[in-house]
C-alpha cells in the first residue's frame, strides 16, 4: 500500500488509536494531519512523525465547532491541494448508569463523538465531491453494536455512527467516495487504561483471541479501507475485537 501524494486528516490523533493511525499512514507516504483540541500536542506529534523522516502537520481544532473544522480543513486544502482521506476518530467516554447520567455528560459525548463526525464529514465531503474521489473512515465501537450498561451515551453515538456511515455511503457513492466504519473492541489506550485489573481479567475471558487489542490492529484495517484494494467496499462496519462480539 502506498499513500504517497495523499493527504489524510485524522481527528483525535494526539494520542491512542488516532496517533497510531497517523504514524501508519505517514510511514506509507501520506501527509498526516494531526488534529486535537490542544495545538501544542498536535504539533508535538507531527514533529515526532517528521523526526522519523515522514510528512505531518499538527493543527489544533475542536471537532464540535463547525467553524473550527472549516478553518482547519481549508488550511489543509490550501497547503496540500487535496484531502484524500478523512478518519473520524476523536471520541470520549463519560460513563454512568442512565439514572445517574447528567445532561451535560450526555451532551458532551453526543457533541464530540457524533456531531464531530457530522461536522468533519460535511466539510471534507464537499472537498471530496469536487475531486470526485475520497475515503472516509469513521471509528465506531463494538459498544455501538452490543450496547453496554453504564455507556448509554457512548453506545448511542457509536451506533449512530454506523447509521450515519451507511447513509452518507449511499449519498457519496456516485462520486467514487467510499465511507466505512471500524468498530474496535477493547484496545490498549488511555481510554481503557483506567479499567481496574479485575475488570480487565473479566474482559479477557470474553475475548476468544485471549488478549486486548493494540492501536495498530485498528490502524491496519484503516490502511486497507483507505487503499485501492478496498475500492468496492462502502457502507460497511468492520469489527476489530478479537472475536469478543461473536
Ligand atoms: N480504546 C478503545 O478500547 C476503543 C474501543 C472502541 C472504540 N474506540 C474509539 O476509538 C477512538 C479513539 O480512542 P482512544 O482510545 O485512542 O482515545 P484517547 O486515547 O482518549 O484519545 C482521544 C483523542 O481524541 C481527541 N479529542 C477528544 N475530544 C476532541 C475534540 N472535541 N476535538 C478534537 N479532538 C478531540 C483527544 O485529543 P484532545 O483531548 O487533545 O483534544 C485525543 O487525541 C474513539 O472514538 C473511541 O471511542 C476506542
Amino acid at each position: 500500500m502506498n499513500f504517497e501524494n495523499q493527504t489524510i486528516i485524522i481527528t483525535g490523533s494526539t494520542r491512542g488509536i488516532g496517533k497510531e493511525i497517523a504514524f501508519s499512514f505517514a510511514e506509507k507516504g501520506a501527509v498526516a494531519i494531526i488534529v486535537g483540541r490542544n495545538p501544542d500536542q498536535a504539533a508535538a506529534v507531527a514533529q515526532e512523525i517528521q523526526e522519523k523522516g515522514y510528512k505531518a502537520e499538527g493543527i489544533g481544532c475542536d471537532v464540535t465547532n463547525l467553524e473550527d473544522v472549516l478553518k482547519m480543513s481549508n488550511k489543509v486544502l490550501d497547503k496540500y491541494k487535496s484531502v484524500d482521506i478523512l478518519i473520524n476518530n476523536a471520541g470520549i467516554t463519560k460513563d454512568n448508569l442512565l439514572l445517574r447520567m447528567s445532561e451535560s455528560d450526555w451532551n458532551d459525548v453526543i457533541n464530540i463523538n457524533l456531531k464531530g463526525v457530522f461536522n468533519c464529514s460535511k466539510i471534507v465531503a464537499k472537498m471530496m465531491l469536487k475531486a470526485k474521489k475520497g475515503k472516509i473512515i469513521n471509528i465506531s465501537s463494538i459498544i455501538g453494536i452490543t450496547g453496554n450498561a453504564g455507556q448509554a451515551n457512548y453506545a448511542a453515538t457509536k451506533a449512530g455512527i454506523i447509521g450515519f456511515t451507511k447513509s452518507i455511503a449511499k449519498e457519496l457513492a456516485s462520486r467514487h467516495i467510499t465511507v466505512n466504519a471500524v468498530a474496535p473492541g477493547y484496545i490498549q489506550t488511555d481510554m481503557t487504561a483506567e479499567l481496574k485489573d479485575s475488570v480487565k481479567e473479566e474482559l479477557l475471558k470474553s475475548i476468544p483471541l485471549g488478549q486486548l487489542g493494540k492501536p495498530k490492529d485498528v490502524a491496519n484495517v484503516c490502511l486497507f479501507l483507505a487503499s485501492d484494494e478496498a475500492n468496492y467496499i462502502t457502507g460497511q462496519t468492520i469489527v476489530v475485537d478479537g472475536g469478543m462480539a461473536i
